[in-house]
């Protein structure tokens, strides 16, 4: 198998026609391997969502490729894509994406009980997550009586819950204090990068810096430049 995780080439995206047209990718390509954390870093409304999408199957470029884990991502099905999320990739959305009707703990399981876990051992699972990050005793609570931080928490949890093997987190310690979002990165650093999993980071938080192997800017939508992070 191939240690390259994504590979993305000559990505372009713009949004709108005309005077209101923005173009929020240009041309950009990177990879990322196997047992990497790549963080990217840039000023608001560079693109750095707008890419996240694009390299996880959530939004089709207007051209150019992204190979993830070897599959050619944009030339499959739109039901292949969504497979292979589930199967491949954990998301973390910028502005989590919970589902209000269910409780904390069913949201953690969504992705093992659409994967055809037995419920009960999806739940145990998820509970075993939640532990991780701080929140059991919220389990049984809508993600509406929870903080934003909490919340922030319960989307990790449920990215990481079926342990795949590509993670594309979208500022995920956001809303967390400096402690919390650390010992989370430092939880997910640990378990990711010892499978040589593939994680990548959009962030601002410089408190996390340190666990990147690897720091790209993003400006304008194109990628800049690139750091060799405090990791390795
Ligand atoms: N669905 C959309 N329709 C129109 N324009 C969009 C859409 N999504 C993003 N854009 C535009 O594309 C550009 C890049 O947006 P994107 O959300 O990728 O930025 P970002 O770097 O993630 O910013 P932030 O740090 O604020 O989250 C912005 O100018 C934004 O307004
Ligand atoms: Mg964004």
């Amino acid at each position: 198998m191939t240690d390259v995780a994504i590979d993305a080439k000559a990505l372009n995206k713009w949004f709108g026609e005309g005077e209101a047209r923005t173009v929020a990718l240009k041309d950009v390509s990177f990879q990322a391997k196997f047992g990497e954390m790549l963080m990217i870093v840039g000023p608001s409304g560079s693109g750095k969502t707008t890419l996240l999408s694009v390299i996880s199957g959530v939004l089709r470029p207007d051209s150019g490729d992204v190979t993830v884990a070897g599959t050619d991502l944009w030339k499959q099905s739109g039901d292949t894509i969504a497979e292979f999320r589930l199967n491949r990739i954990g998301f973390v959305f910028q502005d989590y994406h919970l589902f209000p009707r269910l409780t904390t703990a069913e949201n953690v399981a969504i992705p093992l009980i659409l994967k055809r876990r037995d419920w009960d051992d999806a739940m145990s699972e998820a509970l075993k997550y939640l532990d991780i990050v701080g929140l059991k005793k919220r389990a049984e609570l809508p993600p509406v009586k929870l903080s934003g931080g909490e919340q922030q928490r319960v989307a990790i949890a449920r990215a990481m819950v079926s342990q795949p093997d590509i993670l594309i987190f979208d500022e995920p310690t956001a809303s967390l204090d400096g402690d919390t979002g650390r010992a989370i990165i430092d939880f997910v650093a640990h378990q990711v990068l010892n499978d040589k999993r593939c994680i990548v980071i959009v962030t601002h938080d410089a408190r996390i810096f340190d666990y990147a192997d690897r720091v790209v800017h993003m400006e304008d939508g194109q990628l800049k430049s690139i750091d060799t992070g405090g990791a390795s």
